[in-house]
């Protein structure tokens, strides 16, 4: 198939891209390299552009007669989007909403976006599953949100079927250690954790007052390679024409950060120090997935599962990017 994909460039992204090349579809990448890399996308054409330019989307979808899109590009920290409301709403909706536009008129029939855990908020009982309440508590989960909807209801108009596929917490790096995390400045646990771990330095942990066992956040990582095979199912086998589809991605088990870290010392052979810190705005406390759904429907196995595994190939990847860095 011809597939677009957005924000192919980006850790996840170039996974994904990484996957749909391995399984015969023909993919350009549109990523406008605010966070992602060129170096990342290896063996589909880049074409760095906005989203929003319509006339770039335009071309490219007729010009290369995309069948298919798998949408990636979006702003991605809970935690600034809390503080930087406006940047979320504009990116994740407003700019998503100008490609889907594009997209029905041009008759693309299939749809993949990346949505998350965030579109539900605090839970109401665990694990999650697609049908429980979505009560975001940060502007990130809810321009994931508004984008879902906004996709069931143009999907049924313009008869394009649509998967959104709902991540838990991405980690890891690639087995052969080509695509791994690497954002400037970097938020996330797992590599924050590592770094720390690399450098000799705390990692704060954001909240210790959780009502969760030790009373830090709990989540459900869940390793980068699995995520890219559940994009390339998707892709392939989408809901009928016209409807939409909607799948958690995790692996059903959650580790709290002092877990991680825990792991993390394990892993790596390092002592690591933490730094109890205050709660981050529009944190949940505990986002743990059942992914039953995607297991039965797409069906999607994920084969590396074990916290160490992911871990382990991140830091490996931290260790190669560092060697190559010096
Ligand atoms: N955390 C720390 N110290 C750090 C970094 C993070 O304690 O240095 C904590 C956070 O406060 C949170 C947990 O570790 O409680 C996980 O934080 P991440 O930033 O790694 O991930 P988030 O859960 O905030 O968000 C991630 C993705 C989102 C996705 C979400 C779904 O960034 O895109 O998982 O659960 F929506």
């Amino acid at each position: 198939m011809n597939l677009l994909v957005t924000g192919g460039a980006g850790y996840i992204g170039s996974a994904v891209t990484r996957r749909l090349l391995a399984s015969g579809h023909a993919v350009v990448v549109v990523d406008d390299l605010s966070s992602g890399h060129r170096e990342d996308v290896r063996g589909a054409d880049l074409v760095v552009a906005d989203i929003a330019d319509a006339a770039a989307i335009d071309a490219l979808l007729s010009g290369r007669r995309i069948e298919g899109i798998v949408h990636l590009a979006a702003s991605c920290q809970v935690g600034e989007s809390v503080q930087h409301s406006e940047d979320y709403y504009r990116n994740n909706l407003t700019k998503s909403l100008v490609l889907l536009e594009r997209a029905c008129r041009s008759g693309v029939g299939r749809f993949v976006f990346s949505s998350t855990a965030a579109v539900y908020g605090e839970p109401e009982r665990l694990p999650l599953q697609e049908d429980h309440a979505t009560r975001p508590t940060n502007p990130y989960g809810d321009t994931k949100l508004a984008f879902e909807r906004a996709l069931l209801w143009h999907g049924e108009a313009h008869g394009m079927a649509s998967v959104c596929l709902r991540y838990f917490n991405a980690a890891g790096a690639s087995l052969d250690g080509s695509v791994g995390e690497r954002h400037d400045p970097e938020t996330h646990l797992v590599p924050n954790v590592l770094q720390a771990a690399r450098d000799g330095r705390p990692v704060p942990v954001f909240g210790t007052d959780y009502p969760t066992p030790d009373g830090t956040a709990v989540r459900d990582y869940i390793h980068i390679e699995d995520l890219a095979e559940a994009h390339r199912l998707a892709i392939d086998r989408p809901a009928d024409r016209g409807r939409q589809a909607i799948y958690n991605l995790g692996n059903g088990e959650g580790f709290s950060v002092l877990q991680v870290v825990e792991t993390a010392r394990r892993v790596t052979g390092r002592p690591i120090a933490v730094l109890p810190s205050p709660r981050r705005p529009g944190d949940p406390a505990s986002l743990v997935a059942s992914s039953d759904k995607a297991r039965s429907e797409l069906p999607w196995s994920p084969r590396h599962s074990r916290l160490e595994d992911i871990l382990e190939t991140a830091w490996a990847y931290m260790r190669k990017e560092r060697r190559a860095t010096v």
